[in-house]
């Protein structure tokens, strides 16, 4: 298949020149101090991989060998030094169950990529086949390209169980804009895309037997924003559940489904799932934005975040001193070349399918 980029139309181009920067509600005049956060950062010279793997079904017992594989898999010889897994019901309404997997070591990850029991089971035909897709979404960020927020210090997921230290309180947030400042590359990188605004409109990517590469364009912006409940008490997750959830589910339904309109490519709101299969009370939105500029303006104006955003801060107010709800997120923004989009035998609401270049390597 051959080069499937293509600009958008006129009327699109016009909505995302007119996107609104709206007023908002943090800001550098609010008179109010915003709670306390903390970052958990990395050396100068770092470079952090995250890696999600990836399986679809329409029924989860479809899934057994893909966990037997991936199981196995992530404790061989340099493999990840953190995994996590979740899962989600996709856009199409399939069950995904995925793992997140960080390595501080660049290398350590590419010998584990190019391991004979990586290339073999994920390159064999039988993949192709059936009724499970399966996916991969890779990056390697160097440590300038890369930020964290913590509402709370001793928050280790993600990224931040690989960070040599949490610096904090940091000055550096409780206004919009505070995403970028953190981000040490944007002193010198207003870090656009390459393509302009060619975030292409939705073509068939449609990937049922086939393999499928998608090639991203630089500066792609990656979100895990993380809500850890599991400390709360009984009433305060039930007020978590009442009030909390719903908002932010709409929010993330807004993203996924409104990829031109918001600049958002892909969105998935994942639970975290523990070992043996069991949910956790943490969640996670994880989303690709053409841009962190796309990313800011739905932060920052968009009604489906600031409903989220005040929300919470009523909550806060109600929960005082008691609040134990734990936020946080990471964010990265791609170099040129620094991520693989891969997808195997996937139905065309995967991911960044349908979005950018295509190579079909089968
Ligand atoms: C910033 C609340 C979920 C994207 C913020 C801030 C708050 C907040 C209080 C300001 C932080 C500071 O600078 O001190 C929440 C709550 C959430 C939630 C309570 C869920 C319960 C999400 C999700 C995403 C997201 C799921 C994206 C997928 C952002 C971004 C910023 C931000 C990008 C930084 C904006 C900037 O500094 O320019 N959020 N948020 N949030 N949030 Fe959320």
């Amino acid at each position: 298949m051959g080069d499937r980029r293509r600009s958008p139309p006129r009327s699109l181009r016009r909505r995302l020149a007119c996107r609104s920067d709206g007023v908002g509600i943090v800001s550098r005049k609010s008179k109010t101090a915003p709670p306390p956060a903390w970052s958990a950062t990395f050396a100068e010279k770092a470079e952090i991989t995250v890696a999600l793997y990836g399986a679809q079904a329409r029924s989860p017992s479809d899934l057994g060998a893909w966990r037997m594989w991936i199981g196995a898999a992530v404790e061989q010889a340099n493999g990840p030094d953190v995994c996590e897994r979740a899962r989600f019901v996709d856009a199409a309404g399939w069950m995904n169950e995925v793992l997140i997997l960080y390595w501080r070591d660049p290398l350590e990850h590419r010998a584990w990529l190019s391991s004979a029991a990586i290339v073999s089971w994920w390159g064999h035909d039988d993949r192709v086949l059936g009724p499970v897709g399966i996916w991969r979404e890779i990056v390697v960020v160097p440590s300038a390209r890369f930020e964290t927020i913590l509402s709370e210090p001793a928050i280790r997921i993600g990224s931040g169980r690989i960070a040599p230290q949490v610096e904090g309180p940091i000055k550096t947030h409780g206004y919009w804009g505070s995403m970028r400042d953190r981000l040490p590359v944007s002193r010198h990188d207003a870090l656009e895309s390459d393509w302009g605004e060619a975030l292409a409109v939705r073509a068939s990517g449609d990937g049922s037997g086939r393999r499928i590469s998608v090639r991203a364009p630089a500066n792609l912006a990656l979100i895990r924003s993380g809500q850890d409940a599991s400390l709360c008490s009984v009433e305060e997750f039930s007020e978590y559940q009442r009030s909390i959830r719903p908002v932010l589910e709409r929010g993330m339904d807004y993203l996924r489904d409104h990829p031109l309109e918001s600049g958002c490519c892909a969105c998935r709101f994942m639970t975290e799932v523990e070992k043996d299969g069991e949910p956790s009370e943490r969640s996670f939105g994880f989303a690709w934005f053409l841009t962190l500029g796309d990313l800011e303006r739905w932060s920052k104006s968009h009604p489906t975040h600031l409903a989220i955003y005040n929300v919470f801060s009523r909550y806060a107010q109600a929960q005082g001193a008691d609040l134990q709800l734990r936020l946080w997120h990471e964010v990265a923004v791609i170099p040129a070349g620094g991520a693989t989009f891969d997808y195997v035998n996937c139905h065309d609401r995967t991911g960044l399918l349908g979005f950018f270049p295509q190579t079909d390597a089968s």
